[in-house]
C-alpha cells in the first residue's frame, strides 16, 4: 500500500476534520502518500484529489464542517457512477480509501468494497443511527447544541406561559430528539420510531397545564410522523386543547454547524488513526467505531444492514419524569 485517499460524505458532522487530520498524519507517519478527495463521492467520480501532508491538516481539529467538502451524490448510487469512482482510484494509483460519513456513505463504501476497493469507514453522523458504533462522530456536539437551544426556549416559554414545539434534526432517527428531550426535561418527545397522534400529545400538554406547569417543551424529530409544522397546523384550530399558547422553533442545520466538542474531537482522532492503521495492516471492508468505549471494526455489510434505533425505553423514562 502506497497511496491512501480520505473523503467525507453525506451530512457534515462536527469532528470530521479531526478524523481527516488524524488519518493524514497517521498515514504520513507510516510512510503512506495521503490524498484528500474534495466533495465526497462526487469528487471521487470526478477525480478531484488533493495531496495532503501533515502541515496541510494543521489548525482544523477545532473546526466544524469538513475542509474537504461533502455531497449527497445521487450519481454514485448507480453502477456507472461507482465504476467511474473505481476507475479514478486506479488511474491515480490509490490503493486504500477512508470514508468518513453516516449510513448512506457507508453503504457506498460497502458497495466499493464488494467491487474490490480496499476501504475502511469511519462512523460519523449527527443522527447516531449507524450500527457498529455506540456513538457516531458529531452526534454529541449536535446534541449539545440542541440542548442549549431547548434551555433557552424554556426560559422564554416560562416567562410567557407558552408551549414550544422544538424541531430537531433526524429524518429517520429519533436519537437527537429523544436525548435532547430527556436532557432538556421536555414535557413530550415525538420521534419517527414511535407514532404519536396529535390528540394524545394535546392531552399530555393540557394535563401539564392543569398541573400548574409554567411551560411545555415538546421536542419533535423532523422525521416524526407529525412534524412541527403539521402539529402547528393541526393545533391552529384547536388551541383550547393545549391550554398553553403555541410557538414553533425549528433548529435545522444550526445543529450541524457547531465547534466539535471534546468527545467528538477525541473519538474522531482515535478512529481516524485506527482506520489508516487497519488499512496499513492489510485489513479492509470494515467500519471503525466505538463500542463499549473501545475502538472496534465491524464488517461494512453488517454495519449498514439496518439502521440503529435509539434506546426506546428512554421514552418511558421521559414520560414518567414529565410529571
Ligand atoms: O446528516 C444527517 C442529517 O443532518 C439529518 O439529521 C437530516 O435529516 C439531514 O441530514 C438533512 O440533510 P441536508 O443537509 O441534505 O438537508
Amino acid at each position: 500500500m502506497k497511496r491512501v485517499a480520505v473523503l467525507t460524505s453525506g451530512g457534515d458532522a462536527p469532528g470530521m476534520n479531526a478524523a481527516v487530520r488524524a488519518a493524514v498524519r497517521t498515514g504520513a507517519a507510516l510512510g503512506l502518500e495521503m490524498l484528500g478527495v474534495r466533495r465526497g463521492y462526487a469528487g471521487l467520480i470526478a477525480g478531484d484529489f488533493v495531496p495532503l501532508g501533515p502541515r496541510a491538516v494543521g489548525g482544523i481539529i477545532e473546526r466544524g464542517g469538513t475542509v474537504l467538502g461533502t455531497s449527497r451524490c445521487t450519481e454514485f448510487l448507480a453502477d456507472a457512477g461507482q465504476r467511474e469512482a473505481i476507475a479514478q482510484l486506479q488511474r491515480h494509483e490509490i490503493s486504500g480509501l477512508v470514508v468518513i460519513g453516516g449510513n448512506g456513505s457507508q453503504r457506498g463504501a460497502c458497495a466499493l468494497g464488494r467491487q474490490g476497493v480496499r476501504v475502511v469507514g469511519i462512523a460519523s453522523t449527527i443522527d447516531n443511527d449507524l450500527a457498529g458504533s455506540d456513538v457516531t462522530i458529531g452526534a454529541t456536539t449536535a446534541l449539545g447544541i440542541a440542548l442549549e437551544a431547548i434551555d433557552r426556549l424554556r426560559v422564554t416559554a416560562s416567562a410567557h406561559g407558552r408551549m414550544f414545539l422544538v424541531e430537531v434534526m433526524g429524518r429517520h432517527s429519533g436519537y437527537l430528539a429523544l436525548h435532547a428531550g430527556i436532557a432538556g426535561g421536555a414535557e413530550a418527545i415525538l420521534i419517527p420510531e414511535i407514532e404519536t397522534e396529535p390528540e394524545s400529545l394535546a392531552a399530555a400538554v393540557l394535563a401539564a397545564y392543569r398541573r400548574g406547569k409554567s411551560h411545555a417543551i415538546v421536542v419533535v424529530a423532523e422525521g416524526a410522523r407529525h412534524d412541527a409544522d403539521a402539529l402547528a397546523r393541526h393545533f391552529e384550530a384547536h388551541r383550547e386543547r393545549l391550554g398553553f399558547e403555541l410557538r414553533v422553533s425549528k433548529l435545522g442545520h444550526i445543529q450541524r454547524g457547531g465547534v466539535p466538542c471534546a468527545f467528538d474531537r477525541l473519538s474522531a482522532t482515535v478512529l481516524g488513526a485506527a482506520a489508516v492503521q487497519e488499512l496499513y495492516a492489510g485489513r479492509d471492508g470494515v467500519l471503525a467505531g466505538i463500542v463499549a468505549g473501545k475502538t472496534t471494526f465491524t464488517p461494512l455489510a453488517a454495519a449498514t444492514a439496518a439502521r440503529k434505533n435509539p434506546d426506546l425505553q428512554l421514552m418511558e423514562l421521559a414520560r414518567a419524569l414529565a410529571e
